[in-house]
């Protein structure tokens, strides 16, 4: 089964397909247990690509095989950048990603390039590249895959439907990591379409947090790289989301994110990505009621290098039985 059993609801046929969604949805005892409500986790590391960008890809890319388009390109803090090269590749479309230089964690940049793309390093900031391509495809015949692209915010509706009809009702709070803001937009043009209204709880890292300062962050830094944009481009959508849903926009820091990265790994068994623990991170620090579902949106194998650099250090030990011993039982 994949997204596209909400086919009546979508605007396209499935052209381009991976078998992307029906991602799991999975109790989370022990956040439950230390947030005291009943906490659920939406696993979107488990899309094709290890991300919730598969759900706007398939729709978004083949709408631009169904227009005739001979090459799609997008601007990216890695996630879109991997998964639209992958349905580049499926489709026999060229790609192209604009990615911030040094800024994209390696199992993406390792994804985009296997998926032949042309892969561009851009020395800026994602807000920059995302301007630049912008301006790029309105001399070019070439389809634009970021999340401005209405058709990617149909696909990555289907979440929401996904969650309520796992949990036979809404949840009453979603708790959900902000960057480019088309998710959240996303999650609540299913809701709507749903028939539900389940408070949005959105959470940016605090040194890239424009929607909860007001204003344009013009040198946004965090260590979860995907959510390192300082001025979204779905920013009044998401403001009217979360404040029609009477949720709330808040920051949590980098500190506060490793932490519940941790906690996610260790006590949960599932391993995200930084950005994605933005979202248990919020949750931790400003708690909810009720039921409460938190995505997370990428797979902790994108970005080896920020869990390696977190973890204790591995244990040498010499081939013998003894030192073995010694090893593990220490
Ligand atoms: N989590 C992850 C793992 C992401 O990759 C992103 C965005 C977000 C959360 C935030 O979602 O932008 O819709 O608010 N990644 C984009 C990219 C920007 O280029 O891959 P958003």
């Amino acid at each position: 089964m994949s997204l596209w059993r909400y086919r009546d609801r979508l605007p396209v046929e499935p052209l381009v397909t991976l078998d992307e969604g029906d991602t799991p949805l999975l109790r989370a005892p022990a956040l439950s247990e230390r947030v005291d409500c009943d906490v659920w986790l939406k696993v979107e590391g488990a899309n094709p690509t290890g991300s919730f960008k598969d759900r706007g890809m398939t729709v978004a890319v083949s709408a631009a095989v169904q227009e005739g388009a001979r090459a799609v390109v997008c601007a990216s803090t890695g996630n879109t950048a991997a998964s639209a090269a992958a349905y580049a590749a499926r489709a026999g479309l060229r790609g192209a990603v604009i990615v911030p230089e040094g800024k994209i964690a390696t199992g993406k940049l390792a994804q985009a390039l296997m998926h032949g793309a042309r892969v561009v390093a851009l020395r800026g900031n994602f807000d920059e590249a995302l301007t630049l391509v912008r301006k790029l495809v309105e001399r070019h015949p070439i389809a634009l895959v970021n999340s401005v692209n209405e058709f990617r915010i149909e696909g990555q509706k289907t979440a929401a439907f996904e969650v309520c009809d796992a949990l036979g009702e809404p949840p009453d709070v979603l708790c959900i990591p902000v960057g480019n803001a088309g998710n959240v937009t996303a999650w609540s043009r299913g809701f709507r379409e749903y028939g539900a209204a389940p408070r949005l709880h959105g959470y940016q890292a605090a040194g890239a947090a424009p929607l909860v300062h007001g204003a344009p962050v013009e040198r946004p830094e965090t260590v979860a790289s995907a959510i390192r944009i300082g001025n979204p481009a779905r920013w009044e959508d998401a403001m009217d989301a979360v404040t029609s849903s009477r949720g709330e926009i808040r920051a949590v820091s980098d500190d506060e994110i490793l932490d519940a990265y941790a906690f996610v790994g260790e006590r949960e068994g599932l391993f995200c990505e930084p950005a994605s623990a933005a979202a248990v991170a919020g949750l931790l620090k400003y708690g909810a009621q009720g039921r409460v579902v938190c995505v997370l949106t990428g797979h902790g194998l994108k970005d080896p290098t920020t869990a390696i650099g977190r973890a204790s250090p591995v244990v040498p030990c010499e081939p013998e039985l003894e030192a073995v011993e010694e090893a593990v039982l220490a």
